[in-house]
């Protein structure tokens, strides 16, 4: 009987009886599609969309983005302007893949709180950012924004920059020997350069060594590395009348 049953059925109906055979078999098939798919994806250099004018962070801008997910900006903020015509016209070129090759972790997010800052560089002052971190309702009238005036007290923590700057390039950034044994002075040279700026547009002085400068770094750089085609979001405006506007 039991042959016969066999025999009727064939090699896949016996299969389908044996549980545990199965099981693996269906596994092994799975995995070698998972790794036909993603293989490629990690060792053709090709299948990641470079774009010769994106560079890494600098050692401050870096330590700027680590204090943002400190203080936990992206729960608020997304950093990804979607290729539609409204998001386009009211923050910039939409973002490319390419642009994100150095972000470990991404922030892209979906959850938009607050506007997203994608292309938020250059679209206002220094002073500005410092105004509006120090109280965001002191720029933008009923901004819903907590203030955070701690990061113009708090002093900037850049001992951990080179160990940093080592663990990214092991993940692939190109950070030359020089940025990482020099990570801590190019930093300070950047907060210095930045502070000096704000002081000359009027805001606080001596805030070189504060956790302000290296936020202000890393606002002022995103989205800045593609020539962008729309004016709107970058560059545009610096009044801050149009906060708001840009809501
Ligand atoms: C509770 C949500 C929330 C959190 C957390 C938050 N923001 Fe905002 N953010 C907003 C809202 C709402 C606005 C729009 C009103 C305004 O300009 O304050 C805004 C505006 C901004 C703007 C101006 C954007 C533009 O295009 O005008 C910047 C820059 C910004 N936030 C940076 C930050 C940073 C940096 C942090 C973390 C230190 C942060 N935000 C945390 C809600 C948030």
């Amino acid at each position: 009987m039991k042959r016969r049953f066999i025999k009727k059925d064939g090699i896949h109906r016996r299969l389908e009886g044996w549980p545990l055979v199965f099981t693996v078999l269906t596994t092994i098939a799975i995995l070698v599609g998972g790794l036909v798919e993603f293989l490629p994806l990690i060792l053709v250099k090709g299948s990641v969309d470079k774009i010769a004018t994106v560079e890494p962070w600098t050692p401050l801008e870096l330590e700027g983005r680590d204090i943002y997910i400190a203080e936990g900006c992206n729960t608020c903020h997304s950093q990804m302007v979607r290729p539609f015509r409204h998001e386009i016209e009211r923050y910039g070129e939409y973002s490319k893949a390419g642009e994100t090759v150095y972000e470990r972790p991404f922030l892209w997010g979906s959850k938009r709180t607050g506007p997203d800052l994608a292309r938020v560089g250059g679209k206002y002052p220094h002073l500005w950012h410092v105004r509006h971190m120090e109280n965001p309702r002191s720029t933008s009238p009923n901004s819903i924004m907590p203030p955070y005036p701690h990061m113009l007290e708090n002093d900037l923590d850049l001992s951990d920059l080179p160990t940093k700057l080592k663990r990214l390039r092991m993940l692939g950034t190109p950070y030359s020997d020089d940025e990482v044994q020099n990570a801590i002075e190019i930093a300070r040279e950047e907060a210095e350069a930045i502070a000096r700026e704000v002081e000359a547009q009027g805001g606080p002085e001596g805030l070189e060594t504060k956790q302000i400068v290296a936020i202000v770094a890393y606002l002022q750089r995103l989205g800045t590395d593609i020539q962008t085609t729309s004016t709107a979001g970058s560059g545009a405006s610096s009044a801050p009348e149009d906060v708001n506007a840009s809501r």
